[in-house]
Parts: C-alpha cells; structure tokens; sequence
C-alpha cells in the first residue's frame, strides 16, 4: 500500500465504479480476453480467492487456481521456482503467502505482475482498496473518522488500510488491547505522513467521535505462544447496544468474523460487511484491467487489440 499515491487509488476506484455493473453482471465484457490470472494461494481464503476469480471470469478472461497442497511446495521447491515458473503460464498473478515479504519477493522473479493477495502479518492492498471504494459509497470518505478496532498487530488488512487513511486525510482511532497494539513502525509512518492518530483500549471512548467502524478478527493463525492467543481471546466485542449510541457509524469488517461482532449487528442497518465483500469484485476488476489492458498497452509488450 505504501506504494501508492491517492491519485492512483483515486483513479482505481473511479475505474471500479465503471465496472460495476459488469461485476453484477448486468453487462457483459470481452475485455480481457484471452488473458489468464493464476490465482496462488499458500492460506486459505474465500473472498479474496473468489473475487478474484470472478472479477477476471466477469471480463472475459480465464483463471488457473493454484492451491500449495496440491503442488510440488510439498516436494519442497522453493517459492522463486515455482513463481518463475508459474509466470510463463499466465499473463498475472494474485499471490497469498504466509511470509511478510512474499509478493514483494515473488515480483523480482516474476515475468508478469504480482498482485499481494496478502503476505503474512505485512498488507492486503487489494482489501484496503475495497475498503475505501466501500467507504466512498457510503458517503464517508472526505470526513473519514475511524476506529480500527481488534487485532492491530497481526492484522494485515489494517495494516494496508493505515497507509491509505494517512493519504486521506482521515482522523484515526487505533482501538486494541494492549498486547495487540499497531506496530510502532507502522504507528511512525503515519505520524510523519501527517496523519492523526490516537490509541485507546476501549472503544467507548471513541465511539460517539466516529463514522466508520472497522472490525478484524484476532488473528490467531499468527500468534507464535497459543498461550498468548488464550490470554486475548473474547477481549472485544462490537455489540447492538454499542451501535445504538451513534447511528452514523457504519460498520465494516474484512470477514471472515469469529464472535468479535455480536450476531444482532448483521441485521442492524449499519452493518456494511457483506456489501463490502461484493465490492471486492469490481475493484479487483479495476486492478486487473490497468494490469492487464492499461499497463500492457503503455508497454513494448502491448497487443494491437487493447
Ligand atoms: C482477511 C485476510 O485474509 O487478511 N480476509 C480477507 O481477505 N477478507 C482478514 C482475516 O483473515 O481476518
């Protein structure tokens, strides 16, 4: 995330706006045609893994599914292989790794662009750009006053997020238990990007300042001591009885949610998590069509019929 301009999101968001309606499916497109998405998953994933499919099936192209179990990461070949080799089957590549540093890795070895589907604890820029198109549906996006509550140290989806709330000029309100705090690192580039930051261990105290509420999961997969994740587990919760305090407050989740969203929200009209997922749609069509259609025909590898 830290590579983009808000120029750039900017431009990405417009282009997911226009694809919409292809993403729905109410209009149909050859637009990319012929070119093919390796989708290569080292962790399990449903939305980021099926919208990435769709978004490429939806404009016409075609997509192989890599999943590691089945592949020769098993007989011990090394990542820079099998992504030197992968890249010379298709056109890109949407990359989930458990390694922090793993699409990053993978894009010197690559002969066409990766896509970070999410590395490790690091970022999930393809997320934060749902996110942000889902916030400037919602209307809140020029006064953005958000809280991101949970996992701040193991999540990579608030990770992402942070750097593009920075470019947005957005009040942020880091919301954890002690132990699950922002990487200071992360806590430092914002600060001299100029972001305003707070920290708070309860949400009560932010609440009533904000308008979007963006919950994570506690990454439990990450944790290094299961003792630590047992001394963790059920320290927060996003309830009916909280919302009821701010009804301008929209609630977002990356999903999938455990039991940190009590069962009452989904109902409730704040609730914006399952919009928010349909959204990874178009703009991951966005992503792939500069990718593919747009960046292709900036360069010597261009096809005549882009
Ligand atoms: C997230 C992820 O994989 O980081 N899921 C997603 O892609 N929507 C969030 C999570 O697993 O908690």
């Amino acid at each position: 995330m830290r590579e983009f301009t808000r120029d750039e999101i900017d431009y990405i968001l417009e282009k997911a706006a226009s694809l919409e309606i292809y993403a729905r499916g109410e209009r149909k497109s050859d637009m990319l045609a012929g070119r093919i998405l390796a989708n290569m998953f080292y962790e399990p994933s449903t939305r980021t893994r099926i919208s990435f499919e769709v978004a490429m099936k939806r404009l016409g192209g075609d997509v192989i599914n890599f999943s590691a179990e089945a592949s020769s990461a098993v007989k011990g070949e090394n990542l820079a292989d099998t992504i030197r080799v992968v890249s010379s089957y298709c056109d890109v590549i949407a990359l989930r790794h458990p390694k922090e540093g793993a699409s990053r890795m993978a894009s010197q070895f690559s002969s066409v662009p990766i896509i970070n589907a999410g590395d490790g604890a690091g970022h999930h820029p393809t997320q934060t750009l749902l996110d942000l198109y889902t916030m400037k549906k919602e209307g809140k996006l020029h006064d953005l006053r958000i809280a991101l509550v949970g996992d701040l140290k193991y999540a990579r989806t608030v990770h992402s997020l942070a750097y593009a709330l920075a470019l947005y000029n957005a009040s942020i309100f880091l919301v954890s238990p002690p132990s699950l705090r922002m990487p200071d690192e992360i806590k430092m580039d914002l600060m001299s990007a100029g972001a305003k930051i707070y920290e708070t261990e309860d949400i009560q105290d932010v609440i009533d300042d904000i308008n979007v509420l963006y919950v994570v999961r506690i990454q439990r997969e990450r944790f290094p001591d299961p003792a630590e994740y047992m001394r963790v587990i059920g320290s927060y919760r996003i309830t009916a009885e909280l919302l009821k305090r701010n009804e301008e407050v929209i609630v977002m989740h990356p999903l999938p949610k455990t039991d940190e969203v009590e069962k009452a929200v989904d109902s409730m009209k704040q609730a914006k998590f399952f919009e928010q997922a349909f959204y990874g749609v178009p703009v991951r069509m966005a992503v792939l069509s500069i990718l593919l259609a747009e960046w292709r025909k900036a360069t010597t590898q261009s096809d005549s019929s882009f």
